[in-house]
């Protein structure tokens, strides 16, 4: 069994060390230390198992070309412990995390990643919203309404909090 809550202050640690192990890599670890430095981490969640973090999601400010209002964000990155994983704790994480993100009330999400897995939760390819990414990410870049109209009068081009230059590919 695992709950999910908002992050106290003192665990940066180990939401890193769970980007750490999900990715095989420092990138993503690095990413959220970076957000926060920034202050660009506009919201975040966890899973805990065990007095354990298992797993982590980050929001932030995404800018859009045209009609931005701060009000549409990203999802990255999310990540879930290996020994964690295919148990239902990312679907979980994510669902309630954009629950949240509806009562707030946030317009929209956008994400970059699988989308078989992203389909699940609404996303669609963000082209249908008139939006593109600067990664070239085609049907990979994809964007969710929060609200009805939530997309509408987006437009263009999507630009990532400059901590996203972290990442390596
Ligand atoms: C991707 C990730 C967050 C999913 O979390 P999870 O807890 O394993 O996922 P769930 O148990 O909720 O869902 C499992 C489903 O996701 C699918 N899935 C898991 N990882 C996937 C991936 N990289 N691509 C496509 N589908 C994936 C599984 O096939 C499974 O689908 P099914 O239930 O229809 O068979 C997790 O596997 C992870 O941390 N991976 C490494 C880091 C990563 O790639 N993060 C996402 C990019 S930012």
């Amino acid at each position: 069994m695992f709950a999910i809550r908002q992050p106290r202050t003192d665990e940066l640690a180990a939401i890193m060390a769970v980007h750490r192990a999900a990715f095989g890599r420092d990138d993503e670890a690095a990413l959220v230390r970076r957000l926060r430095a920034d202050g660009d981490d506009a919201f975040e969640l966890l899973a805990e198992a065990n007095g354990d973090v298992v797993a982590h999601v980050a929001y932030s400010r995404v800018r859009i070309e045209r009609g931005d209002d701060r009000r549409a964000l990203g999802l990255a990155p999310v990540a879930v412990l290996p020994a964690w994983q295919h148990r239902g704790v990312g679907s979980t994480l994510i669902r309630y995390s954009l629950d949240a993100l509806r009562q707030r009330p946030m317009r929209a999400v956008v994400v970059l990643g699988e989308p078989g897995y992203y389909a699940r939760f609404g996303f669609q390819p963000a082209s249908n919203a008139g939006l593109h990414d600067t990664y070239g990410g085609g049907d990979a870049f994809m964007a969710l309404s929060l609200q009805p109209g939530g997309l509408d009068g987006y437009r263009g081009r999507v630009d990532y909090a400059p901590a996203f230059a972290l990442l390596t590919d």
